[in-house]
């Protein structure tokens, strides 16, 4: 088992220099990219994935050189090459490489890297006891919809959590509360679940999708996607995170404040066995 790359559909060692000085990814963080979890040797929604990765690139107006089956073979051939079961693929495409100027080069041959690495042993407490986070301002671009390369704002906002003794840092613009750094962001007050609309303000996650099509309808459980203040969560009962990495997190310390009793609440432990029983049945696990 072993860390893999591939570049432009050739697999390659992970610490081998193959992007190029004038790659934009590399200076203007001109791409978009999407990451995956392997479960079991297989990927999780990796079609909703890459549906997402195909209209970021349009929003950026990358063209799309490869397609949806090209792709999937890529994720397929670096987890049967690295031998990898439990895992995390990195994608990312950018508008390739050319002499630095910031508006398009004439011609444009974007750039793929694919990565795969071994998730490598979990401590499951954070999803069994739940996790603190704290309110920070959402500095961000206006186009949070787009997967972009460009993180700046997400990472400052990561470190701010991390520096206060949190897993995440929930970001707020103009009052509203609108996601996580790298995660969507849920409250439940009334056994109504709450969370930011899917506008340019934040990330449609995958998971989130997943939560609010699916995983609510089965559960009988009710989702509300409207915008709600700081003032709203103060009196929330459940509050949880959604990512692909995160999968569903219960959120139990807002701001040094306890949310409810500070246990993990009902709704978000049936979200949480609901979301696993779902990969147990896609990627063919137990
Ligand atoms: N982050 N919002 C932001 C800002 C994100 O970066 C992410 C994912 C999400 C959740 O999206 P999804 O459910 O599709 O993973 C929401 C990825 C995993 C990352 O940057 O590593």
């Amino acid at each position: 088992m072993q860390s893999l790359g591939l570049v432009n559909g050739k697999l390659v060692d992970l610490n081998e220099n193959v992007v190029p000085m004038e790659d934009r990814g590399h200076q203007f963080g001109d791409g978009v990219y999407e990451v995956v979890k392997v479960y079991n040797g297989k990927c999780f929604a990796l079609k909703p994935h890459l549906d997402r990765l195909y209209r970021s690139l349009r929003a950026i107006r990358i063209p799309a050189t490869y397609t949806y089956e090209e792709l999937v073979e890529f994720h397929e051939l670096l987890i049967e090459k690295s031998g990898i079961n439990e895992g995390a693929i990195y994608l990312q495409i950018t508008r390739g490489t050319a002499a630095r100027t910031h508006h398009f080069p004439e011609q444009i041959v974007p750039c793929l890297t694919m990565s795969i690495r071994p998730t490598g042993t979990v401590n499951t407490r954070p999803w069994e006891q739940g996790v603190k986070v704290i309110l920070i301002p959402d500095e961000r671009w206006l186009r949070c919809d787009i997967k972009s390369l460009n993180l700046l704002g997400n990472i400052l906002g990561k470190q701010q959590a991390k520096e206060a003794g949190c897993y995440e840092g929930v970001m707020v613009r103009d009052e509203q509360v609108t996601e996580g750094t790298s995660s969507n962001f849920f409250v439940v007050k009334d056994d109504v679940i709450w969370t930011y609309p899917t506008t340019n303000l934040i990330l449609k996650g995958v998971t989130r999708t997943i939560v609010v099509e699916k995983l609510v309808k089965e559960l009988g459980l009710t989702v509300l996607e409207k915008p709600f203040d700081v003032k709203f969560i103060k009196g929330a009962s459940e509050a949880f995170l959604s990512g692909t990495s995160t999968e569903i997190m219960p959120v139990t310390t807002i701001n040094g404040t306890l949310v409810g009793d500070g246990t993990v609440g009902p709704i978000t432990r049936s979200l949480q066995e609901a979301y696993t029983q779902l990969i147990d049945e896609e990627c063919g696990r137990k």
